[in-house]
């Protein structure tokens, strides 16, 4: 339990975008790291998921002086790829999480994918940020590392203040065009009526404390109770994977309860129900990529929200996309098999 005695799990935000639009990058930023140079033609291809604990984010947003005492244990973030092929992972994604930013390249304004991401969010009434990402690639911008996004741009010419605006008009204008309103989030007098736009750079880190410390106070105000801890698993296999040293693994991610060593599972396979049990909770450090090859922590038990990597055996023929369930001492295991062939 926090400070005021709430048991909240953390959210998980889904990034979505069109190709190249920066979703990776700006994770990245975020996490010091360099995935996106990592990745095959710069594409992501499968999704992602990194935990960002409460304490980097307040470090993170700290020169907003903002009170940023989160109630949340941190943030669970999935990465989607943006490319045409891949809207089944964009829907997977979209529909784990409980907030999404939705990324658009101020230079490009909206394409085909961030119009796809649009819909898959307003058909499942997902609330969203607009990350307007690239803004470093102004003409002329003064790039301001790391900065909270009004400090930045007081400190830019009057023209590359011109061509800003410029640009932020555009993309308003064309999210009307799909009906949404949406303003600067600092600007913003009608939030929740009125969708918050958080200009970005991946590459100098311009809004960066702004994104983190609005998902998190967003979230912590509008989803008490959907964040409120429960007990009962939920769990959904993002990637079913073939990892050297611990044959064939699934990554998933735990929305809520606890996943413990041992577990008795089910998932949803190709020829049937498979019924198997946890050899091991494996997850990345804290702020590293689940999808990206690295050293493991293990877990005797891991409470939602997570990414998390399972191995046990016989999980060759998992079906990604579909949930997990845990068999407990008083449950039905048919049941719980012909739940987990239903997805
Ligand atoms: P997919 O996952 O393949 O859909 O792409 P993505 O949206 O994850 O974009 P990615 O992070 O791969 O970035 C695409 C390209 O844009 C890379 O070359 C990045 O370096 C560049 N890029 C991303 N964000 C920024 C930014 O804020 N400023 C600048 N100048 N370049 C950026
Ligand atoms: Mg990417
Ligand atoms: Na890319």
């Amino acid at each position: 339990p926090t400070q005021n005695g709430q048991n909240l799990r953390s959210p998980i935000c889904c990034i979505l975008g069109h190709v190249d639009s920066g979703k990776t990058k700006l994770l990245d930023c975020v996490r010091g790291t360099n995935v996106q140079e990592g990745e095959a033609g710069g594409i992501t291809q499968q999704i992602g998921a990194t935990y960002f604990p409460a304490e980097n984010i307040r470090e993170r947003t700290r020169e907003l002086k903002a009170d940023a005492r989160l109630n949340v244990p941190g943030l669970l973030v999935i990465d989607t790829p943006g490319h045409e092929s891949f809207s089944n992972l964009r829907s997977r994604g979209s529909g784990l999480c409980d907030i999404a930013i939705l990324v658009v390249d101020i230079m490009h304004g909206l394409k085909p994918q961030t119009i796809e991401s649009l819909k898959l969010l307003t058909d499942t009434s997902t609330d969203f940020i607009v990350a307007l990402n690239k803004v470093d690639k102004i003409f002329g911008w003064k790039s301001c590392c790391n900065a909270p996004m009004k400090e930045a741009l007081s400190k830019q010419s009057k023209d590359v203040k011109t061509l800003f605006n410029h640009g932020l008009k555009k993309v308003k204008n064309q999210l009307q065009e799909q009906g949404l309103n949406t303003e600067l989030y600092y600007k913003n007098k009608e939030m929740g009526d009125t969708y918050n736009i958080v200009p970005t750079s991946a590459l100098s880190g311009e809004g960066i404390p702004d994104l983190l410390l609005l998902l998190v106070k967003w979230t912590e105000r509008t989803m008490i109770e959907r964040l409120t801890y429960r007990d009962e698993v939920k769990c959904t296999v993002l990637e079913v994977k073939v990892v050297e040293g611990h044959g064939t693994t699934i990554d998933v991610v735990l929305v809520n309860g606890v996943l413990h060593e041992g577990n008795q599972i089910v998932v949803c396979g190709m020829q049937g129900p498979i019924v198997t049990s946890i050899r091991t909770l494996l997850t990345p450090h804290p702020m590293k990529e689940l999808r990206v090859k690295g050293t493991y922590l293990h877990h005797k038990e891991i409470k939602a929200a997570m990414g998390i990597k399972i191995t046990a055996q016989g999980l060759e023929h998992t079906i990604a996309g579909t949930s997990l369930y845990v068999v407990g001492p008083h449950d039905d295991l048919e049941v719980i098999e012909k739940a987990a062939m239903e997805d």
